[in-house]
């Protein structure tokens, strides 16, 4: 059987090292983010046999395929109203724990679970591991639009000084824009360093026509991330 790539031994090493940490036996309803390395989150509480009544709730289709993939219960958003933890995947962490996410598109409901969560943690490989954000992830900041303002938004953007908003194509490009499990568009908007994400974030989230940003300024209580030689740092 082939090895695993280095950077997926980050991700399994960092997400394996959160669940054990983390995820205590008396969790009743656990958030599952999206994304590559979040697989490994799933892949650790499947092992686990001490969550039985555990139920779990989805940012997106990835995320509930996954969840039923490993035979774990998947929980309905409207039968709750809190969850105790959420383990989530990022595209950039600075130090304070801010973080962009949304390289996955699903940006709207991992900040939906994240902020009903009493407890929200993200882990990533070093990759993302960043001094200031926007100084790693250098797509931009994901912007989930409805389609019909989308080019309204791109020129909100620009006059924020954002110098150039683009409209994520699918896969393939041809086939026109990406497009999120709400039905929405999304535009990564790169505003090269950014000093400061909670004034981003709302200037963003203001405008007509974005349903939400993919900045997320004190959300995360701690950051298990994976490192190239197999061990695990963590931001608090
Ligand atoms: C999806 C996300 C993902 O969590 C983020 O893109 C990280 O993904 P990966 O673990 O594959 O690097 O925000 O919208």
């Amino acid at each position: 059987m082939a090895s695993k790539s280095l950077i997926e031994q980050a991700k399994q090493a960092c997400a394996y090292a959160a669940v054990d940490n983390e995820l205590k036996s008396d969790a009743k309803v656990v958030g599952i983010g999206s994304g590559t390395t979040v697989v490994y989150v799933v892949e650790r509480i499947s092992q686990r046999t001490d969550l039985k009544d555990t139920i779990y709730i989805p940012t997106g289709f990835q995320s509930k395929q996954l969840i039923l993939q490993y035979g774990l219960r998947v929980g309905n958003i409207d039968e709750i109203s809190s969850i105790d933890i959420t383990f989530d995947g990022a595209d950039e962490i600075e130090p304070s724990l801010n973080c962009i996410k949304g390289g996955g598109a699903c940006l709207f409901q991992e900040k939906l679970i994240a902020s009903m969560s009493k407890r929200f943690i993200l882990v990533a490989d070093d990759r993302k591991d960043s001094e200031i954000l926007g100084s790693r992830w250098k797509q931009g900041v994901p912007i989930e639009v409805s389609p019909y303002a989308y080019l309204k938004v791109i020129n909100d953007l620009i006059a924020l000084g954002c110098q150039n908003p683009l409209l994520r194509m699918g896969a393939p490009a041809k086939a026109g824009p990406a497009v999120t499990d709400n039905g929405f568009f999304i535009i990564d908007a790169d505003f090269g360093i950014i000093k400061d994400v909670v004034k981003l974030e709302a200037q963003i989230k203001a405008l007509v026509g974005v349903l939400d940003v993919g900045l997320f300024p004190g959300m995360a209580e701690k950051a298990y991330l994976g490192m190239s030689d197999g061990t695990t740092k963590t931001l608090l």
